[in-house]
């Protein structure tokens, strides 16, 4: 089953900016897609049609085989969650636990349900420490944060993230990171997830898909689709650092790599297999 189809997808702002030019994207439910690009490729804008805040001028979205329009707007947000790139555009509550109940009360949850549920979002996103501080006291990577808590408190099966890891300290990616592909793993939970982090991208995610000026420029697996150099830096990216150390070790130390690591995993495979 497909979580979410884009079929031939085309959208402008009003000022005549043409942000997607037919886009076609097919996400399996369970699957963890990244969307990379370079500023202004339009993955804010392609992530605001999944989940339906905009609507496409032409073209379909799908979510699990109905189209978006089609589907009640109580439904689609408790279906499809989005933790959006700027967390003023999310957070509006006066207290972070407020703010995280915010969807559970509107779903019509129980008064202790929602207890639960903002007190294991905290504890998952570590901010438990920060349930009653008022938002604007927090830090940018702090608000960062909360907004994930809010996302995972609503329990949906499909989750956007507009490049949920940055503003994070290292030890935030990680543990944030980690936290999601296990909900992706446990609860089958898919994902579309924007980011620049291009190292993040052969650790965690299945498939990468890349947008360069509104349309899909790449569409595969990270291994296929880092590959190719050349076609990365025209949609203004690069290979994750180890890929890029192996590159060198092959085109200018005439080493014999036969896959390119792309992982510190695979390449501490590759260094003892040229070390042997
Ligand atoms: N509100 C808006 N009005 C007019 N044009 C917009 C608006 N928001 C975005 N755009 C334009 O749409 C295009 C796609 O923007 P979008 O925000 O989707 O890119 P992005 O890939 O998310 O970039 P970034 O990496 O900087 O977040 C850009 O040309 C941008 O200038
Ligand atoms: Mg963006």
């Amino acid at each position: 089953m497909k979580a979410i189809e884009a079929k031939e997808v085309y959208f402008s702002y009003p000022d005549g900016t043409a942000a997607l030019k037919g886009i076609n994207i097919s996400i399996p439910k369970g699957e963890f897609a990244g969307v990379l690009g370079g500023n202004g490729s339009g993955k804010t804008t392609l992530l605001r049609l999944l989940n339906g805040l905009l609507k496409p001028a032409k073209g379909d979205i799908l979510i699990e085989g109905k189209n978006i329009k089609s589907i009640d707007r109580d439904a689609l947000f408790t279906k499809v969650c989005t933790m959006f790139q700027n967390p003023e555009d999310q957070l509006f509550s006066p207290t972070v636990a407020q703010d995280i109940a915010f969807g559970p009360v509107n779903m019509g949850l129980s008064r202790e349900e929602v207890r639960q549920r903002v007190r294991s979002a905290l504890a998952a996103v570590e901010m438990s420490d920060c349930a009653q501080r008022p938002i604007h006291a927090l830090s940018f990577g702090q608000k960062k944060r909360v907004c994930l808590a809010g996302v995972l408190a609503m329990d949906p099966e499909i989750i956007l993230l507009d490049e949920p890891t940055s503003c994070l300290d290292p030890a935030g990616v990680s543990s944030i990171m980690r936290l999601l592909k296990n909900l992706n793993k446990q609860k089958g939970i898919t994902f579309v997830m924007s980011t620049h982090s291009v190292d993040l991208v052969p650790v965690f995610i299945d498939r990468v898909i890349i947008l360069d000026k509104g349309i899909v420029a790449q569409d595969g697996a990270p291994q296929a689709v880092f590959s190719d150099s050349d076609k990365l830096k025209s949609a203004k990216l690069r290979l994750p650092h180890i890929g890029h150390l192996f590159e060198v070790l092959k085109n200018e130390d005439g080493h014999n790599i036969e896959h390119l690591p792309l992982t510190v995993g695979e390449a501490r495979q590759e260094l003892k297999k040229l070390w042997s």
